[in-house]
């Protein structure tokens, strides 16, 4: 352990700041919790950002003014993810439990801000959890490699989740392009040529734990159609790899309008998503489909890029709250 990995009474440190990317899944959301393939994508426009500084006063105190959250550490439950992320970086280290209020030593203000809007299927959850790991490693000064950064964001996505597939925290995490299997190694994704993607919000906040169980019900209740529509969702999946590496961007519109009908089928879309994909097309778009937990959240379309804007405009006329304008295969890598 290097020599300021301990914290150290009365040490002053710098204060450390990082943030995490949103993310978008372009295919095979909900099937990837079952064991299929999903292609996620980091979303740069939006991000998490924790701030550590020094506190003359012990213990930890955590701030997050977008969700109006003003505490000391040891005031939340144990199972607030909040909580759960920090003390989690702790023990990752083998360093003792940070110090309660009252003990003596140096403490630590957590600030977390966010421009990824919450329960929307852009990963805020994720997000949040990895830019605090990584400021309070850099504040530490005990670096660990993205997976075990990935590995510590993901047991709090249980918390947020229930049974996640570990997406999130992959894609967020190694910024960049993934196909992902649960459980298996991580592979970043060759974009062969790049894309454009206008992302529109329902504002419908729609937590992903509650339509990742009803679709677990659902599976339950009808196992041989619900593995029929993931292993059709996962052959799109593979061919939508393919048509990204090999820069067939023609070859994606009727996929993700195929995959789209799939989630409607599993009963995760919405009328609100509905109606936004349908203005989407209307407009020009290539395909659309919803993107995420859905039930409300974002909902995405592939669009030539000089579509990009009249498919944006239509998109808010038609009740979206917000929308942004992405491209695939140009996103650079946030966190230094
Ligand atoms: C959430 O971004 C994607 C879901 O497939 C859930 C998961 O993979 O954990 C709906």
């Amino acid at each position: 352990m290097p020599p300021n990995s301990q914290l150290a009474p009365h040490t002053p440190h710098p204060a450390t700041r990082c943030s995490a990317p949103g993310k978008i899944i372009l295919f095979g959301e909900h099937a990837v919790v079952y064991g299929r393939p999903a292609l996620a994508v980091p979303v740069t426009q939006v991000q998490a950002t924790a701030t550590v500084t020094a506190s003359p006063r012990p213990g930890i105190f955590i701030e997050a003014p977008d969700i109006s959250l003003f505490s000391d550490l040891y005031s939340l439950p144990s199972d607030h993810p909040l909580a759960a992320v920090i003390q989690s970086v702790f023990s990752a280290l083998n360093l003792p439990s940070p110090p309660g209020r009252g003990a003596g030593g140096e403490g630590l203000a957590i600030h977390i801000s966010s421009t990824i809007p919450v329960a929307s299927g852009l990963g805020s959850g994720a997000a949040a959890s990895i830019a605090i790991i990584r400021a309070l490693l850099a504040y530490i000064g005990h670096p660990l490699p993205d997976e075990r950064i990935s590995a510590l964001a993901y047991e709090v996505e249980k918390l947020h989740h229930g049974t996640p597939s570990g997406i999130d925290n992959t894609v967020i995490t190694f910024a960049k392009p993934v196909y992902f299997i649960k459980s298996q190694p991580i592979e970043t994704l060759h974009v062969g040529a790049p894309f454009t993607i206008v992302i529109g919000d329902t504002d419908i906040a729609s937590p992903t734990k509650e339509s990742v169980g009803d679709v677990r019900k659902l599976w339950q209740a009808e196992p041989e159609r619900f593995e029929k529509i993931f292993d059709a969702i996962g052959a799109i999946v593979n061919r939508a790899r393919r048509a990204i590496e090999n820069g067939e961007v023609s070859a994606l519109g009727p996929l993700v309008d195929e995959n789209h009908t799939l989630l409607r089928e599993m009963t995760v879309s919405s009328p609100e998503l509905d109606r936004l994909v349908e203005t989407a097309r209307r407009a020009g778009a290539d395909g659309a489909k919803l993107s995420g937990g859905g039930r409300g959240g974002n909902m995405i379309a592939l669009v030539k890029p000089e579509n990009a804007e009249k498919i944006s405009a239509a998109l808010l006329k038609s009740g979206a709250q917000r929308t942004i304008i992405t491209s695939v295969g140009t996103v650079e890598r946030l966190n230094g």
